[in-house]
């Protein structure tokens, strides 16, 4: 699958525009790891990261968690989308689904997730709110303060070090990553 094709089937199916956000993030933290883990294959990962959510607004996420993945899947399979290795990453994102990260590029989705969000948290509390006003000690120092944002997962962000990768430079990395895009992620 192209980019191309994965954008057209996104638009396809994600409509809120605070999802598209998410998915236009998570895409370019993906690229920025696999910059790092995985050169040759950085348009794969950031696929990936692209289309992780691609169910969110068909699956009943809440009441059944465990068809946020598994759901994404069936819609790729529908648009004639036939690769594993992207559906067993997706569904990896969300371990309800009963997928659990053993690849690196299954940690790196896990990780990204919620540090697109967390970050996202992080300069919406600056006067600006912009993400270029993002210090990588401030992210940091709420790292460590459970209570912010707490919906982000502290454990699957510090996931990104099963595959080697430092978490200091994971925070650089994703913050860096949606700088470069911060004017399409609203930030
Ligand atoms: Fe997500």
């Amino acid at each position: 699958m192209t980019r191309e094709q994965a954008y057209e089937i996104l638009q396809k199916y994600m409509k809120g525009q605070r999802y598209l956000e998410h998915s236009y993030a998570v895409e370019a933290i993906m690229r920025g790891v696999a910059e790092k883990l995985a050169p040759d294959q950085v348009e794969y990962w950031g696929i990936v990261g692209l289309l992780h959510d691609l169910d969110e607004e068909h699956c009943e996420w809440k009441e059944h968690p465990e068809t946020h993945g598994p759901k994404s899947v069936e819609i790729l399979k529908s648009e004639g989308i036939d690769d594993p290795i992207l559906f067993d990453a997706i569904c990896s994102h969300n371990p309800q689904s009963g997928v659990k990260a053993k690849t690196n590029l299954q940690y790196a989705i896990l990780a990204s997730d919620p540090m697109s969000g967390f970050l996202k948290a992080i300069a919406q509390i600056y006067p600006d709110k912009k993400i270029a006003s993002v210090k990588h000690k401030s992210v940091t120092k709420r790292f460590r303060e459970l209570r912010f944002a707490a919906g982000a997962n502290r454990d699957y962000m510090e996931a990104i070090e099963f595959t080697g990768m430092n978490f200091d430079e994971f925070i650089d990395i994703a913050l860096a990553s949606m700088c470069a895009i911060a004017d399409k992620i609203g930030l």
